[in-house]
């Protein structure tokens, strides 16, 4: 029996701590998986990337008898990129069936890949599989900290036990319901992220800029190394013009810069901005 519960801290981490000593995730940027994983008396693995990309057989390669949880968002933060839904399953197949894989489907709904999957098939064929997702991102929520999760009956009967009561609130609730009905503004966000993803993507690679390909929210771009050229110059050039981007010096990539995607006027206010740094000399 499979069944649902609202969540709002990293639970799965928690639902391993009694018998926890050793958790891997691949995630080498993410900063939530270390913090959950450390508060509940565990230990970090982590696996390395391959073009920013999770790697299936860095993590498997990494797995011990100690391995309690395995994280993977997909997509991910900050990079965009995602794993297919053939090597999630290849991850799952080739991890003991004690370890709980817990599939972070936050960015999930900006995907339109054909061979994307969000895991809910492998969640109902697999006993040690969840999956998570928040409200905070193309429904707009994050303040109001809700989210769910999707996983087997044992796994959510014991993350009730442990969780604390009340630790979702009812306006919360009430605006996540009033969300997965407001199907119009999933399909205009989803749109708009695209349309205008596609085109920051074009126009920043037009100015010698990396961009790691995404299917996220955000685009990550790379910055040269060259002194007055780097990522910290830009994001000071920007800031000063009014325009925040993410710098990622502490997800380890001090050379990148994460940009959400705005509404058109603030993307074509980036692009222009960084026209103008790159044309510095
Ligand atoms: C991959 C990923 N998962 C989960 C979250 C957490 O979302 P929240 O804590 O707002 O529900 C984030 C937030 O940035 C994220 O990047």
């Amino acid at each position: 029996m499979k069944s649902s519960i609202c969540w709002r801290t990293p639970i799965s981490a928690t639902a391993t701590r009694r018998s926890a000593r050793r958790t891997a995730f691949w995630c080498t940027r993410s900063r939530l998986y270390p913090i959950a994983t450390k508060a509940n008396g565990a230990i970090n693995v982590v696996a390395p990337e391959t073009n920013f990309t999770a790697d299936v057989d860095a993590i498997l390669q990494r797995v011990s008898p100690r391995t309690k949880l395995v994280w993977l968002a997909n997509p991910n933060n900050p990079t965009g990129t995602y794993l297919p839904f053939d090597e999630v399953k290849r991850l799952r197949a080739g991890l003991p069936p004690h370890v709980l894989l817990v599939l972070d489907a936050a960015y999930s709904d900006y995907v339109s890949r054909n061979d994307y999957e969000i895991g809910i098939e492998l969640v109902a064929t697999s006993e040690n599989t969840v999956m998570t997702h928040t409200f905070s991102k193309i429904h707009g929520l994050a303040s109001l900290r809700i989210g769910w999760m999707f996983g087997p009956a044992h796994i959510v009967d014991a993350v009730n036990r442990i969780r604390g009561p009340f630790n979702v609130s009812t306006p919360a609730m009430l605006a996540a319901v009033a969300a997965i009905e407001d199907t119009a503004h999933v399909q205009m966000s989803k749109a708009h992220t695209e349309k205008w993803r596609n085109w920051l993507t074009e126009e920043v690679t037009k100015l010698g800029l990396k961009v790691t390909p995404s299917v996220a929210n955000f685009i990550l771009i790379h910055f040269p190394l060259e002194k007055g050229k780097t990522a910290a110059d830009a994001d000071a050039f920007l800031t000063k013009r009014g325009l925040v981007l993410r710098g990622l010096t502490n997800y380890g990539l001090p050379h990148a810069l994460r940009m959400t995607i705005g509404t058109e006027e603030a993307n074509r206010l980036v692009v222009e901005g960084l026209r103008d740094f790159t044309a510095r000399r």
